[in-house]
């Protein structure tokens, strides 16, 4: 087995004024190439800090993080930026689209920073991405003349289209109906066939979860000090 997470967190504390948030006390993961993996856990336990250490956007915490076989402290800014935006894609739970883009260039978004670096990237991979979740209709269509389905939708596809070794999706089904739902998981799943890419869902929704090779159930051990707060 290729081990494409190796992620060991002491703790992840974040500080304001009055108190000391401390969460994911002493946890760790672990994960193969090609794993589906679904975590699950109450409302703050969590879940979307912990997608924002494993995606490399939150680098502030005690503990010890080797990914695609790089300790992840060793990876220069530039090394940082080229992951981010090539090796791994993010449907987070606060993506933003850009209001002045059309639905189609704000998916297009991450080919355009990527510039020549990104050689495999063919038009019909566009084509089949936006035909799987079935918004040919709005891409000329700017987000604020969009549905909350639909910009959730266009924010799948942005997060994937490069191809990405590792998807990380935050609550990615949220908030569709059923038909839109099914898309968002069949395709996460036919990427995951077709080119093994590594898919860590965060859900509230357990049916989808169990359809993962791996549910983390994520319990809530944090510690607050010198505040009101108490987890
Ligand atoms: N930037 C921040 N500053 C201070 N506290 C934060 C920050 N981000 C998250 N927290 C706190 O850390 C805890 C974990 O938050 P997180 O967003 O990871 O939870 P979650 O499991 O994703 O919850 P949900 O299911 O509601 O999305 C919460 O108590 C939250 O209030
Ligand atoms: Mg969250």
């Amino acid at each position: 087995m290729t081990k494409i997470i190796d992620l060991s967190v002491k703790e992840k504390i974040y500080k304001s004024k009055k108190s000391k948030l401390s969460i994911l006390n002493n946890f760790s993961l672990e994960v193969a190439a090609g794993e589906k993996i679904a975590i699950v856990g109450e409302s703050g336990v969590g879940k979307s800090s912990l997608l924002n250490i494993i995606g490399l956007i939150d680098r502030d915490y005690n503990g010890e993080y080797t990914l695609l076989g790089s300790a992840t402290n060793n990876l220069h800014t530039s090394e940082l930026a080229q992951w981010r935006n090539q090796k791994i894609g993010f449907v987070l739970q606060e993506s933003a689209l850009i209001n002045s883009l059309t639905i189609e260039d704000n998916i297009k978004l991450p080919l355009l920073y990527a510039g020549s670096g990104k050689k495999e990237f063919k038009p019909e991979d566009f084509e089949s991405v936006i035909n799987a979740i079935g918004i040919k209709p709005i891409l000329k269509k700017k987000p604020l003349e969009c549905s909350g389905g639909e910009k959730a939708r266009a924010v799948f596809a942005r997060g994937i289209i490069m191809k990405p070794q590792i998807i990380l999706a935050d609550e990615p089904t949220a908030s569709l109906d059923m038909e839109n739902r099914e898309r968002i998981v069949t395709l996460l799943f036919k990427m995951n066939r077709e080119f093994n890419t590594t898919i860590i869902t965060v859900t509230h929704d357990l049916e989808i979860a169990n359809r993962h090779d791996r549910v983390i159930h994520l319990e809530s051990n944090s510690k607050c000090f010198a505040g009101v707060m108490k987890q």
